[in-house]
């Protein structure tokens, strides 16, 4: 038999719900039913693809949502996804770290076709460990892939042009990778020390919102790491020095990948080209194997025209450098990319005036936080990328 097809999955998933709601299909648009649970409007999703959901496309449809309500006479109160591959763990950190409440995820028993509740506000998390079939079932099919989960991974945030947020960019990965649950190191290789300065000795402890608890990010200079001492750390994140040179070798040689901010400025894209291509032929003459990601920084989604402009230039460019050196990649930033945002700005700033100290720019404004969701994004890619 023909395994479900889009159209007849979604009538299952109607008819499943059909109990407790009265599921009405839609067309055109960006869910596939909708109904009332109770009083209250809500919004299906359906995907039947087999491997399992990322926060970047959950962060996706919470956007839709809160884009149709503005609209909308009668909001909708709930957002339901049922997902035939289940989820990754991102998700579920993702949902309790937002205290999102009004989410509800299915995934699909495969023997009995029955949906499963795999998060609920109320009950919280209802799989036990990993939702995500798919991984289980590589882990049990092929055994190094769980050695080489276990490996470190060392990420330099690099670019020889100044101000275009290196720093900025490095603490919030490695706060977004300490929020996933990785033990992260960031090194601050930067001789203004701006980050030392403005987190200090004690790191910053980062908390999960749902459980209360949370893991410290430490922060040290190049001195201070310990390759001994700090055996458990899983991700180090180095904020470099805008001249390669004054970057210790030793750090230089261990990077998996680089990521180079970048941010699409209409005046001297060719100039932000040539500024990557020089950071890149820098980096490989220390070390072979380094991959390049190149991020855009200050990204502005509105500029809809503006940005199609400027990246198929940037891709022009990019794909120029990636046929004179091996792995590097524009990350498309409709996938992932870090908006521009006061709070990045503020943080920043303080980075200089030295005030506040000791915290991200991961503060709410209303449910979500611009940096917050990016950096998760980002931390998703990362781990995704080099199979974390
Ligand atoms: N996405 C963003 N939104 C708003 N402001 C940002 C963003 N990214 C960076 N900034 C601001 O831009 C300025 C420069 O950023 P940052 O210090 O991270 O750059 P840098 O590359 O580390 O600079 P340097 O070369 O001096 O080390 C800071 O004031 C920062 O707050
Ligand atoms: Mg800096």
């Amino acid at each position: 038999m023909q395994k479900a097809a889009p159209k007849s999955f979604k009538e299952s998933v109607a008819i499943a719900f059909s109990k407790s709601l009265k599921p009405k299909s839609v067309t055109d648009k960006w869910y596939d039913l909708e109904g009332l649970l109770g009083k209250d409007r809500v919004v299906i999703v359906t995907k039947t693809h087999k491997s399992a959901m990322r926060a970047n496309a959950l962060m996706k449809l919470l956007d839709e949502m809160s884009e149709t309500n503005k609209t909308e006479n009668v909001p909708f109160a709930h957002l339901i996804i049922v997902c035939l591959g289940g989820f990754f763990d991102t998700v579920y950190d993702y949902l309790d770290n937002h205290s999102i409440k009004n989410v509800l995820l299915y995934s699909v028993d495969e023997d009995s076709n029955k949906l499963i509740e795999a998060y609920s506000t109320k009950n919280g998390r209802n799989i036990a460990k990993k939702a995500d079939k798919q991984e289980a079932d590589t882990d049990a099919k092929s055994k190094p892939k769980r050695a080489k989960k276990t490996k470190r991974v060392n990420i330099g945030v690099f670019t020889s042009k100044g101000g275009v947020g290196k720093t900025t960019i490095s603490a919030h990965l490695a706060g977004a990778l300490t929020i996933m649950g990785y033990e992260t190191a960031l090194i601050d290789l930067d001789p203004q020390s701006n980050l030392k300065r403005l987190i200090g000795e004690s790191g910053i402890y980062i908390k999960n919102e749902k459980s209360g608890v949370g893991n410290t990010m430490s922060v040290l200079g190049a001195k201070e790491w310990d390759e001994e001492m700090a055996k458990e750390v899983k991700a180090i994140v180095c904020d470099c020095n805008p001249e390669l040179d004054k970057n210790p070798t030793a750090f230089v040689k261990k990077f998996d990948f680089c990521i180079i901010p970048i941010t699409l400025n209409p005046l001297g894209i060719n100039k932000h080209a040539s500024v990557v291509e020089r950071t890149i032929e820098a980096v490989r003459a220390k070390n072979k194997k380094a991959k390049f990601l190149i991020l855009i920084n200050q990204y502005e989604p509105k500029e809809g025209k503006k940005n199609k402009i400027l990246l198929d230039l940037l891709k022009a460019e990019v794909d120029r450098i990636g046929r004179v050196y091996d792995g590097v990649e524009l990350i498309d930033p409709s996938l992932v990319s870090i908006r521009y945002s006061s709070q990045l700005f503020y943080w920043g700033l303080h980075t200089i005036t030295g005030e506040k100290g000791s915290e991200l720019a991961f503060e709410k404004i209303g449910a979500r936080s611009i940096p917050k969701d990016d950096f998760y994004k980002l931390g998703e890619f990362v781990a995704t990328y080099v199979e974390m």
